[in-house]
């Protein structure tokens, strides 16, 4: 079994997410921390508790860093709303706050040093606490199996022109993780649009029929409604392309590059420049995720996304 560990800010992706995660028979689940992103912390560890609670999700989770490296927050939540999240019905209830318990850096610290060479690290939020931990014990660098992350683009950004949001939001963070050495691969927004959400996945999700279907079939059209007032314009599929990918590795194509994070530029900081002439201009330092069979990942995620939720 494959182990794993989740950072992440839910967020409804992220959310999708999880519950493929979860859905996975050939994964061995080992926590997840949570980082601030698509709303301050405060309001993704509480999704994430959520989640958790009203999913049947079996596995800890952390909070983690409430700001990014260089203190400047950055959320989602003029598109998203205060829940980092949109729902066309009702929004998931709230659960007890856990009591504070290890912080989500430590934790993930002392996974890697229990199983050395092991943990692959799937990282869909803001890198904030990827780094910070890279940052407060060193020798994890040597020690984790691979970092998959959703983050960057070969092309344009979404958050602005040039960058996409999860690098914007800790540019300093995610320039630590792309020079750690550690193996990365790295999911960005050229391959995420080939991967598309329309109303006919809302109306499969409806069509389970059970209060787990029907929270997230609001909270589905919420997110497909984020392109267009009627959702008539096909929504990108973000961060669950990690999951997919563990479970599928063949549908996706991947080419080795240099990546820098650009971390001054007045009108691109944040970007991810990406250096395909490897080995004769830079050495790569990951493998970028090219192309999809868009379609079939698709598929596979309802197939195993339906039965999580009946
Ligand atoms: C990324 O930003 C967040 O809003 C999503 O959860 C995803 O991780 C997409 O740019
Ligand atoms: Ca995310």
């Amino acid at each position: 079994m494959r182990k794993i560990w989740l950072d992440t800010d839910p967020g409804f992706d992220d959310w999708l997410t999880m519950l493929l995660l979860s859905a996975n028979p050939w994964l061995e689940w080992l926590g997840v921390s949570v980082a601030a992103g698509n709303a301050p912390l405060d309001v993704t560890y509480d999704n994430a508790l959520r989640i958790k609670a009203h999913y049947g999700l079996d596995v800890p989770v952390y909070r983690g860093c409430a700001e990014p490296l260089n203190g400047r927050q950055e959320t989602a939540q003029c598109i998203l709303g205060e829940a980092g999240m949109r729902t066309t019905g009702a929004s998931l209830p709230p659960v007890a706050a856990a009591a504070p318990d290890l912080h989500a850096c430590d934790a993930l610290i002392a996974a890697i040093r229990r199983h050395p060479g092991e943990i692959t690290l799937l990282a869909i939020a803001p890198l904030t606490n990827v780094a910070t931990a890279l940052l407060r014990a060193p020798d994890i660098a040597a020690r984790i199996k691979e970092i998959i992350l959703m983050g960057g683009s070969t092309d344009q950004g979404n958050h602005t022109a040039a960058a996409e949001f999860n690098i914007y939001a800790d540019p300093e963070a995610a320039d630590v993780v792309f020079r750690s050495g550690v193996p990365l691969r790295m999911f960005g927004l050229n391959l995420c649009r080939q991967l598309a959400v329309t109303g006919a996945e809302v109306a499969q999700v409806r069509e389970v029929g059970t209060q787990r279907s029907d929270w997230l079939a609001g909270y589905l059209e919420g997110y497909l409604r984020i392109r267009s007032a009627d959702g008539g314009v096909p929504m990108p599929m973000y961060d669950p392309v990690v999951a997919l990918y563990l479970r599928w590795p063949e549908l996706f194509e991947f080419k080795p590059a240099h990546v820098a994070i650009e971390l001054n530029g007045r009108f691109t900081r944040g970007m991810t420049v990406c250096e395909f002439r490897v080995p004769q201009r830079a050495a790569a330092n990951v493998e970028i995720a090219v192309a999809a069979n868009g379609w079939l990942a698709m598929q596979h995620l309802m197939e195993d996304l339906l039965p999580a939720i009946s």
